[in-house]
């Protein structure tokens, strides 16, 4: 257990749900003939899954991978490691991934890596944040929720050193 730090509202919860809503008219737009196969890094896209999820009005599956990116902490390690693997047959599915952000892109463009020999149909990426100017690997988002400035957020599922994921706003944290 690390010291609480207060927690200052970023993004409050009424805007986040008109652009999950948002996002959901865009996605259920170009879905509708095939709904996609929903994967899902935990666990930081919890949150968003359940919100999109109930919006959508698509009959879509979802699965989840588990990815370990972050060591503790702010700065990323670098290194990916899956800790819970993929086991549904994706062969010719259509793939939508769901991210919490985008921040160097290094987890996007491992999963792109990851799925490929599986061989599915399509792969297209949705994320509630993005961070471009972090990036360190370019990545294609379809469906991006809100392009923020280079600052570390919390809640709304995503963590810092494990805490404040059960936040319902997006949120920064005060020094
Ligand atoms: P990337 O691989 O650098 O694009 O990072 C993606 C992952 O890093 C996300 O799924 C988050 O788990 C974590 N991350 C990046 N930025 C933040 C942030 O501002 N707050 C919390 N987690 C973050
Ligand atoms: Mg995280």
């Amino acid at each position: 257990m690390v010291a609480w730090r207060t927690p200052k509202v970023f993004i409050p919860r009424e805007q986040i749900h008109g652009t999950v809503q948002r996002l959901a008219e865009e996605i259920r737009r170009d879905y509708r003939a095939a709904p996609p196969l929903l994967l899902s890094t935990l666990k930081g896209s919890f949150m968003f899954l359940a919100d999109l999820v109930r919006v959508l009005d698509l009959p879509v599956e979802i699965t989840f991978v588990r990815l370990s990116s972050y060591g503790s902490g702010t700065v990323s390690s670098g290194q990916i490691e899956v800790v819970q693997d993929l086991y549904e047959d994706i062969r010719a599915r259509d793939i939508l991934l769901i991210e919490d952000i985008i921040d160097s892109g290094r987890t996007v463009g491992f999963l792109h890596a990851y799925l490929a020999p599986r061989a599915p149909a399509s792969v297209r990426v949705c994320t509630l944040l993005d961070k471009p100017q972090r990036r360190q690997v370019p990545v294609t988002i379809d469906y991006c929720g809100f392009t923020i400035p280079d600052v570390f957020v919390v809640g709304y599922g995503l963590d810092w050193n494990e805490q404040y994921r059960h936040l319902p706003d997006i949120c920064v944290l005060e020094p």
